[in-house]
């Protein structure tokens, strides 16, 4: 059973277009450059706004085969330039959250240098954060955005968070986790990342961020009042809807 109006759901304006598309934020950055902590950040800020999730781009790099596994563990796989991420499928996902659809995503294990089995259900929320050192790289990707944000954090920092991370949490020794960083990490840096910094609404500083965060999440709240303001108003404005069975 469907409710209609004018001949279309009710969550369809008078021109057709939906207007119950859950609000999505794109974060780029360097590696460690603090993608993952604005992102917990602004949904810590968000509090009292329940369905919030988040994406990350880890999620859809490719599926390799034995060949690329073993280069993989030898820290000669580039997971650092575009051609690594599955942007279609990226994108695909992206596109039916935000339009209330539920999707099915992938789970990266770093530890494994691959996806696992499994995949994670998920359905409905009203913002979707998406965060990746290519999350702006794609145009697709770029359109499905309604904020755009680049945090900006010096390359010294970066390498620092990102030796002490890549040791405790993905299982990486410094010498790899160095070999890595100079021959894939800081070109695709300059080459594919930091340009993308163009495209931002927002730059967030690396460090001592929570001023330009508590500044992000107020904008977001302010949309999302608007967006429910204007669905009361237009449920309003087209009256009873019929049944179509
Ligand atoms: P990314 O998602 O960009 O790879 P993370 O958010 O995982 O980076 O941050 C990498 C490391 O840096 C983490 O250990 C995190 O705790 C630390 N970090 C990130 N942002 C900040 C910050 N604003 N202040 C202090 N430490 C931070
Ligand atoms: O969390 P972060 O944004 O740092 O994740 C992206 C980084 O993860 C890339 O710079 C890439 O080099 C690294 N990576 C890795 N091993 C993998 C997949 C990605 O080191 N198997």
């Amino acid at each position: 059973t469907v409710l209609k109006s004018h001949g279309r759901p009710p969550w369809y304006d008078e021109d057709g277009k939906a207007i119950h598309d859950a609000f999505v934020i794109g974060i780029a950055g360097g590696s460690a450059s603090g993608k993952t902590h604005v992102a917990r950040c602004i949904v810590q800020a968000l509090g009292s706004i329940p369905t919030v999730v988040i994406l990350s781009q880890d999620s859809f790099y490719k599926k390799h085969g034995p060949e690329d596994l073993k280069l993989a563990f030898q820290n000669r796989y580039d997971f650092d330039h575009p051609d690594a991420i599955d942007m279609p499928l990226f994108a695909a996902c992206l596109a039916d959250l935000k339009a209330g659809r539920q999707s099915n995503i992938p789970i990266y294990s770093f530890k494994d240098h691959n996806r696992l089995d499994e995949t994670k259900y998920l359905y409905g929320a009203a913002i979707i954060i998406v965060e990746g050192i290519l999350a702006l790289h794609d145009p697709d990707l770029r359109d499905l955005y309604d904020l755009k944000i680049f945090v900006q954090c010096d390359s010294d920092l970066m390498l620092a968070r990102r030796i002490r991370r890549d040791v405790t949490e993905r299982g990486r020794s410094v010498d790899g986790i160095l070999e890595q960083y100079l021959r894939y990490v800081k070109p695709a840096y300059d080459n594919f990342v930091q340009p993308t910094s163009r495209y931002a609404n927002i730059i967030v500083p690396g460090s001592d961020n929570t001023v330009a965060i508590e500044l992000i999440a107020t904008h977001v709240r302010r949309k999302i009042e608007d967006r429910s303001r204007y669905l009361r108003q237009h449920l309003a404005r087209i009256g009873p809807m019929d049944l179509d069975l």
